[in-house]
């Protein structure tokens, strides 16, 4: 086994991972340099644009690049990383999972409740290890936050609320699949950065979301989308109606009884990518943002306030280095066979959350009735 230390954590590798890398946008950027960061390697890069795929494997030393990931090699692979747009999800977890390679895929797991549930079921059956990038849960201070709960020290959680802002969607901005309400992304909001609160809620507190109620509100009902495939507000443009929300403000409540609120936007002017999470609990109380991630906030009944750092400037791809660290663990410990004890989000995990994304569109298009999950 190799060991090293990447900033304050040991990190192990048993095997060189070899990984194939599905999508070459935004997000698949930041799994490369994790993968390479976390001593591993990339053998297959994948894109449906020929280009993108071909620069990407270059920029990152990979072995080959292909624009079908039914003609990846599976044989040469330890692991794929899936890194498109949600609506493929299904059909490439069920690709990979019916040849037992283990997957590593993003949030959203679907956008469709019954795809959820199907996968959920399959996984289940076939034990093919799979993590879902639900990637906050990797701060340590999250971590931190959750053990402190687990285990009583702050009291029973009453009340839990949080925040996720970002500024990319205020106009102008490329269109893209997450405008796409009429190709299955009938959320944008609640499902790209709600649904990291949503998850945070559940890991932190252990406790299901039972039930919600939401609203929405956009910035403006329509945009314009010029020549260059961007969404304007030049009117001389054609006109482009916005059928997913740039903000929400939603209620849970847990099984355990305790409520909790998020507020999420997309068009927050000045805010990059700024989260936020609070939980009030019967004995004290703690807080974390990922602006000063490493910062956990503690206060005590008839205590003082305190604060620990629990981590070195830990940054957004420390986050996913040790997540695939941790998920690599465990399928080189013989995945569902090891009894390590895992932080990563599993498929179940990952069910339940889009369960509770689809109960807030329906709550927000019922006029913010309370719906159960
Ligand atoms: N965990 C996080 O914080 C985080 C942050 C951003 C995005 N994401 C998630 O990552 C995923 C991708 O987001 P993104 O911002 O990288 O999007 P993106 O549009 O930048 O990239 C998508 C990539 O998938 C490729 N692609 C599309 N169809 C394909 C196909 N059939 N075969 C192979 N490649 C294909 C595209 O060419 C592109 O390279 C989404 O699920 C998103 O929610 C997660």
């Amino acid at each position: 086994m190799v060991k090293i230390r990447i900033e304050n954590k040991w990190i192990s590798r048993e095997k060189m991972m070899n990984i194939a890398i599905i999508g070459a946008g935004f997000i698949a950027g930041v799994h490369a340099k994790s993968i390479l960061a976390s001593g591993n390697y990339i053998h297959t890069v994948i894109s449906n644009i020929p280009s993108q795929a071909a620069e990407f494997a270059a920029f990152f030393n990979a072995k080959e690049w292909k624009t079908d990931y039914k003609t990846i090699d599976i044989n040469s692979i330890d692991c794929v990383h899936i890194c498109t747009e949600p609506s493929l999800h299904y059909e490439m977890i069920c690709f990979f999972a019916d040849k037992n390679v283990p997957i590593i895929c993003e949030k959203p797991l679907t956008l469709k409740a019954d795809e959820a549930e199907k996968l959920d079921g399959m996984i289940r059956e076939k034990e093919v290890p799979v993590c879902l990038c639900f990637n906050n849960r990797f701060y340590p201070a999250v971590q931190e936050m959750r053990r402190k709960i687990a285990e009583n020290e702050l009291g029973a959680p009453i009340m839990l609320y949080g925040s996720y802002e970002q500024s990319f969607h205020i106009p102008p901005v490329m269109n893209s699949w997450r405008f796409d309400a009429d190709g299955g992304n009938d959320l944008r909001a609640v499902s790209e950065i709600g649904s990291h609160l949503i998850d945070l809620i559940q890991f932190v507190t252990g406790e299901n979301i039972v039930r919600v109620s939401a609203k929405f509100k956009n910035r403006t009902e329509k945009l314009y989308l010029n020549g260059e495939g961007q969404l304007t507000e030049d009117r001389t443009d054609k006109e482009f109606v916005l059928k997913n929300e740039d903000t929400a403000i939603v209620m849970f409540e847990l099984e355990g009884g305790a409520l909790a609120s998020m507020c999420l936007s997309e068009i927050s002017a000045g805010k990059v990518n700024e989260l936020r999470l609070n939980i009030i609990c019967k004995d004290g109380r703690a807080d974390w943002s990922n602006d000063l991630p490493d910062r956990l906030n503690i206060a005590v009944k008839g205590g003082d306030d305190s604060s620990v750092t629990l981590g070195m400037q830990t940054g957004f791809s420390d986050s996913y280095i040790n997540m695939f660290s941790e998920f690599y663990k465990f399928v080189n410990s013989g995945g569902f066979a090891s009894d390590m004890e895992n932080n990563f989000a599993v498929v179940s995990d990952a069910c339940k959350n889009v369960s509770v994304c689809r109960a807030i569109l329906k709550s927000a298009e019922n006029d913010g009735t309370f719906m159960g999950v």
